[in-house]
Formats: C-alpha cells, sequence, structure tokens
C-alpha cells in the first residue's frame, strides 16, 4: 500500500464514514474502512436491502442502519460518505449529500448523463465539500508507476494510447439479461476512459468512435445487450488512443495500459496473481488474478485512504495529510475526472447508435472544433 506508506501518524478525530450502497463493491469498501483504513470510521450503513445492510453492520461492528440514505445524510455525527448505489442513483444522491455538507466519494459513473452530472457537480462546489470518484486503477501500483514515467516525459509526446479491461468469467454471464443498458461503457470502459485521460493529462479527448456487439451473450443481442467494445478516440493533442473491454476473459481479470509515444513506451498491467512461476515438462505457468477485489485490493484500499486523508485535512483545515504524491504527478481523481470519462462514455453509445464517429462533449472544447474534426 504507497499510499499508507507515507500516511502521517493520526493526531485528529477520525472521519466518520456513512456508506450509501452495501452489494459487492460497497461491502468491500466498508470493510476497507473499518479495517484498512487509518483515521477512518465506518458509522452507518444505509441500504434499501436492510438485512443484508445489517449483516454487514453486524460483521463489521457498525453501529447505525438504514434503509434510507437521507437519514445519513441528516446525520450531524457523519463527516463523508461512500455512494456505491446503482448507478442510475449517484448523480442525485452526490447533490444531497453535497447539499448536506458530506464529502463525497462515489463509484464510477458519477452520473448516467451531463445535465445530471452538472447539477451534482455545481452543489458539490456550492457547498465547498471534497468530491472524488473511483477511479480505482489511478491507485494501482504499476499504474502510479506508469503515471509518474509519463509526467516525467518518460515516454515524449504520447501518439498511441491503449487501455483495456477483460472480466474474469466462464464464457456465459449470469444475469446478462438484468444488466442495464450501456453498461460496457457506462460502468466498464469508464475506467479505460479515465486511464486514458490520465496517461494523456493535459489533452482533451475531442472525438469517439465505439464499435460493441454481444460476443459471449450472442443470444441477447436483439435486446441491446453488450459485452465486448472496442473505441477509438482523438485528442487535442493528436493523439489516438483505443480503449477494449470484454465481460467473459476465462483466464482471469486482465487489466493493462499503455502510452506509446516520441520517446518510448511505457506500460501497466499485472498478468500475474503473484511473482511466482510454475516450470514443468508441459512448460511455464502462473496463477493469474481472477476478482477486482484481489487484482485491486490494495488500490480499492489507499484510494478510500486518500479521500479520508483529504476529508481530515479540509475538515480541520490541516494540509499534512495531502496525498504525498501531489507534488510529482496527479493523482485524486475528482470532479472534472469524473465528468470527462463520461462524456467520452456518453459519445461512445451515440456512436455505436449511428455507426459514425461523435464528438465529445467535454467543458471547454468548442462544438465547432469538434464537428470539424470529425468531418476529417
Ligand atoms: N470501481 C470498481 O472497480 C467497481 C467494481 C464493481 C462495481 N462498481 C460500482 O459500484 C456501484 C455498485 O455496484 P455493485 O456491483 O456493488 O452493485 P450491487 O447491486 O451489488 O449493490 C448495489 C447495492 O445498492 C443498494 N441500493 C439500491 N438502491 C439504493 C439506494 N437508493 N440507496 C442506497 N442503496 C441502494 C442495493 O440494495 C444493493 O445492495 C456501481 O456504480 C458499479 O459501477 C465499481
Amino acid at each position: 500500500m504507497a499510499y499508507l506508506n507515507h500516511t502521517p501518524a493520526q493526531t485528529s478525530a477520525p472521519v466518520r464514514i456513512g456508506l450509501i450502497g452495501s452489494g459487492w463493491m460497497g461491502a468491500f469498501h466498508a470493510e476497507s474502512i473499518a479495517r484498512r483504513v487509518p483515521g477512518a470510521e465506518l458509522a452507518a450503513i444505509a441500504d434499501p436491502n436492510v438485512e443484508s445492510a445489517a449483516a454487514l453492520a453486524s460483521a463489521l461492528g457498525t453501529a447505525k442502519v438504514t434503509a434510507d440514505a437521507a437519514d445519513i445524510l441528516a446525520d450531524p455525527e457523519i463527516d463523508a460518505v461512500i455512494i456505491a448505489s446503482p448507478a442510475r442513483f449517484h448523480a442525485q444522491l452526490i447533490g444531497q449529500a453535497a447539499a448536506a455538507g458530506k464529502h463525497v466519494f462515489c463509484e464510477k459513473p458519477a452520473g448516467q448523463g451531463l445535465d445530471e452530472l452538472d447539477a451534482a457537480l455545481a452543489a458539490v462546489e456550492a457547498a465547498g465539500v471534497h468530491f472524488q470518484i473511483g477511479f480505482n486503477r489511478r491507485y494501482a501500483s504499476d499504474f502510479q508507476a506508469a503515471k509518474k514515467d509519463l509526467a516525467a516525459g518518460t515516454a515524449g509526446t504520447p501518439q498511441l494510447l491503449r487501455s483495456l479491461t477483460r472480466d474474469p468469467g466462464t464464457g456465459s454471464i449470469p444475469h446478462a439479461a438484468k444488466v442495464p443498458a450501456w453498461t460496457v461503457f457506462l460502468e466498464t470502459l469508464i475506467h479505460d476512459f479515465d486511464t486514458l485521460n490520465w496517461f494523456n493529462e493535459g489533452a482533451e479527448p475531442v472525438e469517439v468512435y465505439a464499435v460493441a456487439d454481444a460476443l459471449v451473450e450472442p443470444g441477447l443481442r436483439e435486446q441491446g445487450f453488450l459485452d465486448t467494445a472496442v473505441v477509438t478516440i482523438r485528442y487535442s493533442n493528436a493523439a489516438i488512443a483505443v480503449a477494449e473491454a470484454n465481460f467473459s476473459a476465462l483466464y482471469g481479470y486482465d487489466i493493462r495500459g499503455e502510452v506509446f509515444g516520441s520517446k518510448g513506451m511505457v506500460q501497466a498491467g499485472r498478468a500475474t496473481e503473484t511473482a511466482a512461476r510454475r516450470y514443468t515438462a508441459d512448460g511455464m505457468s502462473a496463477d493469474t488474478p481472477r476478482l477486482n477485489v484481489e487484482l485491486f485490493r490494495d488500490a480499492y484500499t489507499d484510494e478510500l485512504a486518500d479521500f479520508a486523508a483529504a476529508v481530515r485535512s479540509q475538515r480541520d483545515g490541516r494540509s499534512d495529510d495531502a496525498a504525498p504524491s501531489a507534488a510529482s504527478y496527479t493523482l485524486t481523481p475528482g470532479a472534472a475526472d469524473a465528468r470527462r470519462a463520461l462524456a467520452v462514455a456518453l459519445a461512445c453509445i451515440e456512436s455505436v447508435k449511428s455507426g459514425a464517429p461523435v464528438g465529445v462533449k467535454t467543458a471547454g472544447v468548442p462544438t465547432a472544433a469538434v464537428t470539424e474534426t470529425a468531418a476529417l
């Protein structure tokens, strides 16, 4: 845990955090706060499935459980919230939490449309609370090492970028019929879009062309289910990026990022679970990561440690808790990063619908410039 190695000794009260949404991701975040993040305390859990929230609270020693997130937002003893509900509730919850004066960590995506996200982020700005989005790959040690190299100019001028997500699977996708439309862009590739935006920092994504299909579950193609996608992104600095995703890699959870530039190439992505290798008469083999909470266990923990430190420093008016890496490269993903990645995802959806390149509605990129680029 690179980040925690630099965390100063705690001299102030712990940050009291309320969890909103205690499913797969929320339960892991709850455990991180309760057991792995110094200076933070899991104070309450809200989930309409109150039985499962109560079971989690009991396992972690958390006192308060409620079916309604409004109870957490009204609780004066809570400093901050982690939002891990389904994505369709995120923007509204961000806005409500900010209006209640709570600092916000929100799982991706921060919203499902730019209008609702902009309203939520305006509430964050008006309240002056800290906002962080769950782009956890930034906290993985290999992605941070790559970012540090890129910030130092190791790859030179970026020309080609690549990011990929292959979720672990068995060749079929349970509950695929219940997966919300466009999940491959809004909830999966949005991680890759952030990686590409972060690796190509200073440039704006200008235009995307996306193709997507149901190759793992072709039987669901007709109802619009998508499990496989490839996206090309053109950036304002002329770099060209490719992002790709598939929901069922038989060999495990495969996440990679790469920048190729005028001076060389920088890569991130851990192919094996440990450094151990088996050499036998059949050749060489190694274990691969199977779950996101295995591959990114430390990254998920460190993003919350960063969040708690930022809240503590803002709450207490101190600067000694700030993330140590901030001086040499940017780390903490905030409002602009949430918006930029969502804008790319939404443009991908339009591109699949139209079968054509689509301009990205990033803040500050004039529509005319986008249209001109798209026509080239
Ligand atoms: N960063 C990552 O790598 C990562 C991985 C998995 C999921 N996620 C994100 O986390 C979020 C949750 O995903 P999940 O897989 O945990 O889903 P999930 O279905 O397992 O859990 C969602 C939980 O939210 C609860 N809920 C529903 N409506 C709610 C409301 N209005 N208020 C509070 N709770 C509510 C549900 O009862 C459920 O317990 C999604 O946005 C997803 O994209 C991120």
